[in-house]
């Protein structure tokens, strides 16, 4: 059995004081660190699935370290759409694992090493791509092929990633905020892992997220800084700040893949 902590979507600012619409994000990070620190079990590790910054800045990934690394577990990280990954490995602290695609490349592309790595194969892919062309992702060939290549077929498989691989039913996001191959990229995951496939986690949609897709479950986490509207006809996306801090506690037994979410309350 494997516990994990999947959180999302942080928002740091260069310094303390970045407000979302009248939400601080530094100290609401900080009140998400201590209530998983305060979770009466020790989690086997924690996954961050991206917009750890809210802007790619040096300054914004050195507080970001500085907060999560009060966390006990090992953290490990996601691409957003926010983020730079150059800055994301000169400042924050990885937990052991195993680059897929080499350091080189500018993708955070890893299969989860450690202890846990014997009970499930758990995948962080990147989806980044550059601002200008927009808010959605999308996964390069070579990050496919090595995932795909690396699946042993005789573990559980798990895939983190920001973006969301498939439809969620809300126009705005569905046309502008999944991974535009995602639906391919399930369908070759299936292809590998069959039945050992036992979830993909995103963040992204600042929204809790629960969906099966041809046989798949998908799980998202929302943001400690803000929520957004996600109606089904939905043109354009709404904030919704000054919500509780979420975050999920997900269990990997033999059988099962288990979410628990949590909501804190959080007063300023
Ligand atoms: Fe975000």
């Amino acid at each position: 059995m494997l516990e994990v902590i999947h959180i999302s979507d942080t928002h740091f600012g260069p310094d303390r004081s970045l407000d979302i619409r009248g939400a601080n994000t530094c100290a609401r990070a900080e009140a998400l660190v201590k209530a998983i620190n305060e979770l009466p079990f020790e989690p086997d590790f924690i996954v961050h699935t991206g917009d750890v910054a809210n802007d790619p800045d040096i300054s914004a990934y050195t507080l970001a370290q500085e907060v999560l690394s009060d966390l006990k577990p090992p953290i490990y990280y996601a691409t957003g759409n926010h983020d730079n990954v150059p800055m994301m490995r000169e400042k924050l602290i990885f937990g052991e694992h195993v680059p897929l695609i080499g350091d080189s490349a500018n993708q955070l592309c890893y299969r989860i090493g450690g202890v846990v790595a014997e009970k499930v194969q758990f995948y962080v892919l990147d989806g980044w791509v550059p601002p200008e062309e927009g808010p959605h992702g999308f996964l390069s060939e070579n990050q496919i092929e090595a995932v795909l290549a690396d699946i042993s077929g005789d573990k559980p498989v798990a895939v983190f990633l920001h973006y969301p691989l498939v439809p969620v039913g809300s126009k705005w996001i569905d046309e502008r905020l999944l991974t535009r191959n995602g639906v391919d990229f399930q369908n070759k995951l299936l292809a590998a892992a069959g039945s050992k496939l036992r979830g993909i986690f995103t963040g992204h949609l600042h929204r809790e997220l629960k969906l099966f897709h041809e046989g798949v479950f998908h799980s998202g986490v929302s943001s400690p800084a803000c929520e957004f509207t996600a109606g089904p006809i939905d043109d354009f996306c709404d904030f919704l700040p000054g919500g509780p801090i979420p975050f999920n506690h997900v269990t990997f037994t033999e059988e099962a893949t288990l979410v628990k979410g949590y909501s804190i309350p959080f007063e300023a």
